[in-house]
């Protein structure tokens, strides 16, 4: 098919970083992918902070997936990373974490952590497959829907 119908087909997405107009489809897709959602107004806030470091991946004019992070000195802490459920397993969150850690490196981040559930499969795949590394673990630090509390492993990698 040609035409501008079938360019937008095709369109792949665009990662950017993000701020603070995406809060709204930001919160969407977290809304979506955890137990717990956070507010438009709490990401929001996140994105006003001078210490925070977002990405956000856009396809068309629809924005796909986010990483947010929190920087302090050399070190930052991944907050949160999420696709839209039709967009999952295409490599989406690997490309988004890439130009993340890419970004993270120019502010002269040094050590990248991160807090995920033991049992979160696609997760721990992207980190592992990314170079992350256990650094230690927080027995029953999720709370699921179900009221069982999950094992949260601690993940670094360095960047230099
Ligand atoms: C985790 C998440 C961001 C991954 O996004 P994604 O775009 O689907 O991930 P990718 O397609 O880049 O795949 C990353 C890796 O996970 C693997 N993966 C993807 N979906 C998977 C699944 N359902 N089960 C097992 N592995 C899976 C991929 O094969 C890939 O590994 P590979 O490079 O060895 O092939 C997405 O599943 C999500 O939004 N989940 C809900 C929110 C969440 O749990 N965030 C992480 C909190 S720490």
């Amino acid at each position: 098919m040609t035409g501008w119908l079938g360019l937008f087909a095709a369109s792949k997405p665009v990662i950017s970083p993000a701020g603070p107009r995406d809060a709204a489809a930001i919160a969407a897709i977290h809304a979506r992918s955890f137990h717990r959602g956070w507010s438009e107004q709490e990401i929001e806030q996140i994105l006003m902070e001078r210490t925070t470091v977002a990405d956000r991946a856009v396809e068309g004019r629809k924005l796909v997936g986010f990483i947010l992070s929190r920087v302090a000195a050399d070190e930052a802490e991944i907050l949160s990373v999420a696709v839209d459920v039709r967009r999952r397993n295409k490599g989406l969150a690997r490309g988004l974490l890439q130009a993340h850690l890419g970004r993270l490196a120019a502010h002269g981040v040094k050590a990248v952590f991160l807090e995920a559930d033991e049992s979160n499969a696609p997760a721990q795949r992207l980190y592992a497959r990314a170079g992350f590394t256990k650094a230690g673990q927080r027995a029953g630090y999720y709370g699921g829907a179900d009221g069982r509390r999950a094992t949260a492993l601690v993940l670094r990698r360095d960047l230099v």
